[in-house]
């Protein structure tokens, strides 16, 4: 994974690439956006037994999960002293307390009594009590006090202190791992991260969250948002203004990839439309069902003359609209921003379980976790939304759990008609993935070489834990 090479257009799709995009932008693109980063990979058939064996679920949860770093809250959830976010993942249970000091420390949520789990929710509290027995520690992990403490004499003057595992605080997001030995979060994902320096992620909230059980595996559900082609078949509504086929992708490393997908520009299926058709489209998608990012999309009303001979005519109109509503929204200055930061989809994964998008837009994060068969996991996403200048940051919304037997139009309320829309549509198809993997005939699956790059990458990574080769 070391080799890098500068794309071959022969392998690429015909249209306009991403790369031709940022050149036309109409302010000053990043240079990470301009980064192609492929190395060579094979094309040889990947194995559908990852996703369907209980033997390799429980690998991953003996080799891989352990030894990796996870997304466990953000800060937001719990900005003040004595705040707790449990989380759990596998059969795994982790509770995080906000210290007096700021920092965020992370301990097995189990009573060290007979194991009852110490919370269940998480919440604000002055101390760690168990309700079994009323064993209690202090937020800091310390114990505190033993309810009947004649009988456990033989305890005096051990460290009954909570277990811990190491914390990262990161952006605003709270890393944990129980690996001791693997570099800090930023050293182990690589400079790569340093992306993120640009969009004040750490003065973010969590202005939205859903969750829905996916009857798929967590990888199959992962990957199917780790490229935009299936776009065509899967979500035709998009493509009036969604670059699908001229994504790009890009790999570094074990633990990073991403896929970014221009908006406000025609599919490359779609031929014989003008740019008015760009802008029309995307007003029709985003209309009325989200007062939030309406705004960006009321170019086409304003009375501009077209120049249908720029490709990226409606593009430049969307973005400047966008930097507009935003300053009204936010309050930033938003004027030097490029185009593509504005607004475009960036896909960005951090293995194993981990999606947070870059951008000035309220941005997407996805996370996956696990079931306890390989056969369902939850699916999570949030929208990290912007704290208005000279505010505080306001606090995380609660989590909303979409019933089993429901949709995401369920939700619409929360996460708008036509985001709704989408992930519905990838819902339609996950099911029938995992059914279908486990009624191959051959256990095989054959992958795109670049559009598919990331699904690669990503069994990749995987199968280096399972090997033993990682954590290295
Ligand atoms: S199990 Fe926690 S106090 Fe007994
Ligand atoms: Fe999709």
């Amino acid at each position: 994974m070391t080799e890098v090479t500068k794309i071959a257009r022969e392998d690429r799709c015909p249209a306009m690439s991403y790369t031709e995009m940022l050149e036309g932008d109409t302010r000053r693109v990043p240079d990470y956006l301009f980064d192609e980063s492929m190395p060579d990979m094979p094309t040889d058939p990947i194995a559908i037994e990852p996703y369907i064996s209980e033997d390799y679920a429980r690998m991953e949860r003996e080799k891989m999960w352990p030894n990796v770093w996870l997304f466990a809250a953000r800060e937001d959830e719990m900005p003040d002293p004595g705040d707790t976010v449990v989380f759990e993942i596998n059969e795994k249970s982790f509770l995080l307390v906000r210290q007096r000091d700021g920092a965020v420390r992370a301990f097995y949520n189990v009573c060290l009594h007979r194991g009852r789990k110490l919370r269940t929710k998480s919440g604000a509290t002055s101390q760690l009590r168990c309700n079994f027995h009323g064993f209690t520690w202090n937020n800091d992990g310390s114990l505190k006090e033993i309810p009947c403490a004649w009988d456990f004499k033989h305890l005096e003057g051990k460290d009954l202190s909570l277990p811990e595992v190491r914390v990262n605080l990161w952006q605003g997001f709270v890393m944990i791992t129980e690996n001791n030995s693997i570099p800090d979060f930023k050293e182990w994902v690589g400079p790569v991260l340093d992306q993120y320096d640009n969009y004040d992620f750490t003065n973010r909230y969590t202005g939205m969250w859903i969750a829905k059980k996916v009857t798929a595996n967590w990888k199959a559900t992962a990957e199917a948002f780790m490229e935009a082609w299936h776009s065509v078949t899967t979500h035709p509504q998009l493509l009036p203004f969604l670059g699908d086929a001229n994504s790009r992708y890009d790999i570094y490393g074990d633990f990073f990839n991403r896929a970014i997908t221009p908006s406000g520009v025609l599919s490359p299926h779609v031929t014989g439309k003008d740019q008015q058709y760009i802008l029309d489209k995307m007003a029709e998608f985003s209309g009325g069902s989200d007062a939030n990012t309406n705004r960006r999309f009321n170019a086409s009303s304003d009375a501009v003359e077209l120049n249908h001979d720029d490709p990226l005519q409606a593009r430049k109109l969307l973005a400047e609209a966008s930097r507009k509503g935003f300053q009204e929204q936010y309050g930033y200055d938003y004027s030097d921003k490029s185009d593509a930061e504005i607004l475009d989809n960036f896909t960005y994964n951090i293995f194993p379980n981990f999606s947070p998008w870059i951008g000035f837009l309220p941005t997407l994060v996805y996370r996956w976790l696990p079931g306890d068969t390989p056969d369902w996991c939850i699916m999570e996403i949030r929208l990290l939304m912007p704290t208005p200048k000279g505010q505080a940051r306001p606090r995380a919304v609660e989590r909303l759990y979409i019933p089993d037997d429901e949709p995401f139009a369920w939700a619409k309320n929360v996460m708008g008609e036509a985001l709704a829309g989408v992930f519905d549509q990838d819902l339609a198809n996950l099911p029938h993935v995992q059914t279908g993997m486990k009624a191959s005939g051959n256990g095989l699956m054959e992958l795109g070489k670049y559009q598919d790059s990331r699904v690669r990458h990503f069994q990749t990574t995987m199968a280096k834990y399972m090997s033993g080769e990682l954590p290295g």
